[in-house]
């Protein structure tokens, strides 16, 4: 470490700590009639205006002759506007989101706009101007305390983190002032401390944060957070003074985890009496009986708002220091800080962390394991080491490759800590890390883990209550560990049962690894060959919308395949599809269009083989199978991806009858296919669809996603048919006119924007010109929104649409 910079120069001391500018700046006051003049121009807005006191921005209030207050901010010339419109998406978001929350509302300029940039006289940065609703109630230190008043700051900041879980901004991804993963680096601030014990209090608490704590903030849950929850922020009814009416001031939100802000909250709801450890656990009690949090993430508590405490003192010593004439206001509560901090530095954490268990009621004993950290976050090395060691046939998504180390729900997160709202992984069925499946595959894991060739209950009860969910017809269940082999194997079994060989799918399917089904997957590239035996038909599209007209068109394309074969000696032994069609571009509707093609292959004497490893498990909300929407009953349904929410484990319905002739030449034994873990996965994947009703949501869900990516189109003309059923959508990206590039290179470049923008989605389709999207079930309205505004946002930006 170098050595610290010495006191004679204050600005040196905070050269480490990000935000420093900010957190240093001497205000930047506006001119009473510059702020009047504003108002009246861009808001219509005329009255008294006087100053209000802030941090760093300029607030004044307004009165209006009918009596109206609001509140006029203009931002500091230092706090970008990106940062500042982090705070205004966020309480548009809340107002959308949470409008029970008493947070201030926006008022809209003249045009409708929630802010606007202005440059002032005297200054260069452009600088962001808001008005905002005001707020009635008494600042909380001005009211009469009571535990009933603490408690319910607790819950509201609950709810506050609760409803800003599913905000994503790209400032998110910015060094800002206050914020607690960075208290390590506001080590050289505390050279302004003269008092050498009360140095040592606060450089402990950094230095265990730095070795102890920050290694552990990397695999807990984050989000955007209010980041400070003092007294002066709060609000309460002076009538009632235990009720909050309103929570201020979202300028030092940051993305930080969500428990760093119950303890910047909890740090100031602490008693100088020396009783600080019950206060802290009926704080902590009411934020987790709205909020639940977790083991891992009360074990980090006591020591953030330590670092939390240290950074007030140091922060607050070192801006003393810059502006000793400013010295006393500055040091204001720097007294209480002190004692908090000396009050908090002497527990021991490990009682304090079961004492915060016991108020929970949540056991501790799953907080021992230490937390899955990422083995490297240099992202650079790791891409090399990756191609040295895997060679060229790997290949990454995304021109700035994604190294994720972390998920949970329908959010991932990377190594440098960024989030990721997922709407492209299908596999994550029941949304990433989803604890009663991990739950389910360790209990079983640590009981025991064998094959298929010994009894096993685990097997034949997961096999019953898969067969629940087929048609009575499909009486048999087979497992297997990919899709692939599920495909492989039904192709025997459909090839044994037939005496057939021939295999037809659709012109750019893909069905797997294995070397029969690399041979029927064109998807491939031009470059892999299709099987002598194998024959493609055009996908369902461009025929209409017409149910018949559509079938028709599709049958006719299996009609001419199946005399193509004749023409060639072959005969089908079976018509192979993915019932949505995913890698052909999604095609969905009309539901029924595939039933003439199947009856046709039928005829020549071939089984139909659902591929359900796409649409399989309740994705189309419509229907738990793809091939229900079709109203059919397929001779085998092959299964994958989302059986285990991301445990490798598939498998195949087939009907007992087709069955046989495979069975009677041939035992089946697949190593890993079926064990107990597997299936105890399988089944806890069931439970979470069941109970938490997901193929409801995945309809509900899906058709808003879908009703509003339909909407886009107004807005952008490169946006084209909107297909898809459920959560899983495609979205046809077109050239309206020759100045902008072509729909392929569109859809690459809108990939990477919205991967660049925290939204991660793929292409599909011959072309890959098809936005692909097919969240985790557990994607919810928000997060459909959230993915619109993004996509909105990127398309807005004209560098994504110049030529080639
Ligand atoms: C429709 C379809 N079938 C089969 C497979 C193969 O599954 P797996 O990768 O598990 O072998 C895939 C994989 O993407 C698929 O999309």
């Amino acid at each position: 470490m170098s050595a610290l910079p010495t006191f004679n120069d204050p600005d040196a001391l905070a050269r480490d700590l990000p935000g420093a500018a900010l957190l240093g700046a001497d205000p930047a006051p506006v001119q009473l009639e510059d702020a009047a003049a504003l108002l009246a121009e861009h808001y219509g807005l005329h009255g008294d205006l006087s100053p209000l006191t802030g941090e760093r921005d300029a607030n004044f209030l307004l009165k209006t002759a009918n009596g109206q207050h609001c509140m006029l901010k203009i931002s500091h010339p230092l706090e970008t506007p990106l940062v500042a419109d982090f705070q205004t998406q966020a309480l548009l978001h809340l107002a959308r989101h949470a409008p029970a929350l008493p947070v201030q509302r926006l008022v809209p300029t003249l045009s409708g706009q929630p802010s606007l940039t202005v440059h002032l006289p005297h200054t260069i940065a452009p600088r962001v101007m808001r008005v905002f609703s005001y707020l009635e109630g008494l600042p909380m230190p001005q009211a009469p305390r009571s535990e009933a008043q603490r408690l319910n700051v607790a819950r509201s900041l609950a709810a506050l983190d609760s409803a800003m879980a599913g905000l994503q901004h790209p400032a998110g991804d910015e060094d800002l002032p206050w914020d607690i993963q960075q208290a390590h680096r506001a080590r050289g601030l505390l050279q302004t401390v003269a008092d050498p014990a009360r140095r040592a209090l606060a450089l402990s608490a950094l230095a265990d944060f730095e070795s102890e704590t920050l290694p552990r903030l990397q695999a807990l849950p984050r989000q955007p957070i209010h980041n400070d929850f003092n007294l002066y922020n709060l609000l309460v009814d002076p009538a009632e003074p235990e009720r909050m009416a309103g929570i201020l001031d979202l300028g030092d939100m940051v993305l930080a985890p969500r428990i760093n802000d119950l303890a910047v909250a909890a740090s100031y709801q602490l008693s100088e009496a020396g009783d600080a450890l019950p206060a802290l656990c009926s704080f902590v009690a009411a934020y987790h009986s709205v909020a639940p949090l977790s083991s891992a993430e009360l074990t980090v508590l006591p020591a953030l708002v330590r670092a939390r405490l240290a950074m007030v003192v140091a922060i607050s010593g070192w801006r003393a220091a810059r502006q000793p004439h400013n010295a006393d206001y500055l040091l204001r509560n720097n007294a209480i800080s002190w004692a908090r901090l000396s009050s908090v530095a002497g527990w021991t954490d490990t009682a304090v962390v079961a004492a915060l268990h016991q108020a929970c009621g949540l056991s501790p004993q799953r907080e021992e394991t230490p937390p899955v950290l990422p083995t490297t976050t240099d992202t650079t090395a790791l891409l090399a080491r990756r191609a040295h060691l895997l060679g060229p046939a790997y290949r990454l998504f995304y021109e700035e490759p994604l190294h994720l180390v972390r998920g949970e729900g329908v959010w991932l997160h990377d190594a440098q800590g960024k989030r990721y709202l997922d709407a492209y992984n299908n596999v994550a069925s029941v949304g990433h890390s989803h604890p009663h499946v991990v739950e389910a595959i360790a209990r079983q894991a640590s009981t025991l883990n064998t094959h298929t060739r010994y009894l096993h209950a685990g097997i034949v009860d997961y096999a019953e209550r898969l067969l629940a969910h087929m048609p009575t017809a499909l009486g048999h269940a087979m497992f297997t560990c990919s899709g692939s082999e599920a495909n492989d194997l039904a192709l025997r079994i459909a090839r044994a049962h037939t005496g057939a060989q021939g295999l037809i799918i659709t012109r750019y399917a893909y069905h797997g690894v294995t070397a029969a089904l690399a041979e029927a997957s064109p998807s491939l590239g031009a470059l892999m060959r299709l099987g002598n035996t194998v024959r493609t038909v055009p996908a369902p599209q461009a025929a209409g919308h017409d149910t018949v007209e559509v079938g028709r068109h599709f049958a006719q394309g299996v009609r001419a395949a199946i005399a193509e074969m004749a023409a060639a000696g072959i005969r089908p032994a079976a018509l192979l599809v993915d019932t949505v069609f995913s890698s052909d571009g999604v095609y969905t509707h009309p539901a029924g269009f595939l039933q003439e093609a199947v009856q046709a292959v039928r005829d020549a004497g071939g089984l139909f083989i659902a591929d359900e490893v796409q649409p399989g498990f309740g994705r189309t909300g419509e229907a738990f199978w793809g091939f229900e929407r079709h109203r059919l009953v397929p001779d085998i349904v092959t299964l994958g991806k989302p059986m285990g929410n991301g445990h490798p484990v598939a498998g195949i319905a087939v009907q007992p009858e087709v069955l046989a002739a495979f069975a009677a030449t041939c035992r089946y034994f697949n190593t890993f296919g079926g064990n107990p873990v597997s299936m105890a996965a399988a089944s806890a994947v069931l439970d979470v669809i069941e109970r938490e009703g997901l193929q409801a949501n995945a309809l509900a869900a899906g058709s808003h996603l879908r009703e509003r990516l339909s909407a886009l189109r107004q807005r952008h003309p490169q946006v084209g048919e909107v297909r898809g059923a459920g959560l899983f959508i495609g979205v046809a990206l077109v050239q309206p006119d020759a100045a902008g590039p072509p729909p392929a290179t569109l859809a690459t470049r809108v990939v990477n924007a919205l991967r660049q923008h925290g939204v991660l989605l793929s292409a599909t389709g011959p072309a890959a010109d098809t936005l692909k999207i097919r969240p985790p079930l557990v994607f919810q309205r928000e997060h459909a929104d959230l993915l619109v505004d993004t996509l909105d946002r990127v398309l807005s930006n004209p560098a994504l649409h110049h030529p080639a």
